[in-house]
């Protein structure tokens, strides 16, 4: 039986909906610069740095700029972001998480988060939430982002678990397929067609236990 010593949870579309406020930001700076940004090619930002996001913004609409444009546009999006995520409050929590992560503490299972955002910090602390991670890799702390493993790598190296003990929630393809290069097990949460590589997908959090992951994933 599968022992399982840690969960490392990723952030945004995990244990809160923040892809919408994405979203609604890079919609935002698409529309300044001229070109739309379709809901369906929003998958393709999802778990991928704020540069990398924006470079495949940039080729959607035909756009060529210099490194110094590209930030400029890079803090003007996060300001929006950031604007958007300073009205969010704990109710935000995805349905489910909460009770899981409680299940988690009771057990004594080691809770981690690995997200490429560099606004990780902010977010937990407006969800209330920080104290209950053990460690928190975010986009400050990599030098490589995902799909290449060191987020997860970094989480496991300070929870002192191996990956193969350890299971990382994911929504997106970019994070799962970090997580099954750096040898964990990983739940994808969302949609099947694109969480294909990871060991079992649901929906969402509500009514998951351990015992029923196990289960699964077994
Ligand atoms: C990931 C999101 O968690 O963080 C990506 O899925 C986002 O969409 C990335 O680009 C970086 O986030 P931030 O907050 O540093 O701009
Ligand atoms: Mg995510």
């Amino acid at each position: 039986m599968l022992e399982i010593k840690a969960c490392i949870f990723d952030l945004d579309g995990v244990v809160v909906d923040t892809a919408k406020y994405h979203y609604l930001a890079w919609k935002r700076l698409a529309s300044e610069l001229g070109f739309e940004f379709h809901e369906k090619d929003n998958e393709r930002l999802k778990g991928i740095s704020r540069l990398d996001s924006l470079n495949i913004l940039l080729e959607i609409g035909g756009v060529t700029l210099n490194e110094k444009e590209k930030e400029f546009l890079a803090v003007r999006k996060n300001q929006w972001y950031l604007e958007y995520i300073a009205k969010m409050t704990p109710d935000e929590i995805l349905p489910g998480v909460r009770a899981f992560i409680d299940e988690l503490k009771v057990n004594r299972v080691k809770i981690g988060l690995g997200s490429a955002s560099k606004n990780a910090v902010l977010i937990l602390n407006q969800l209330g939430i920080i104290h209950l991670f053990e460690t928190i890799v975010d986009g400050t702390k990599v030098s490589n982002a995902k799909p290449d493993p060191e987020i997860f790598l970094l989480a496991a190296r300070d929870l002192n678990v191996a990956p193969s003990q350890s299971i990382v929630f994911e929504d997106a393809e970019a994070g799962v397929e970090a997580a099954i290069r750096g040898g964990f097990k990983c739940v994808g949460i969302g949609n099947p067609a694109v969480l294909f590589k990871a060991n079992i997908v649901v929906p969402n959090f509500i009514g998951m236990t351990m015992s029923k992951f196990l289960s699964l994933i077994n």
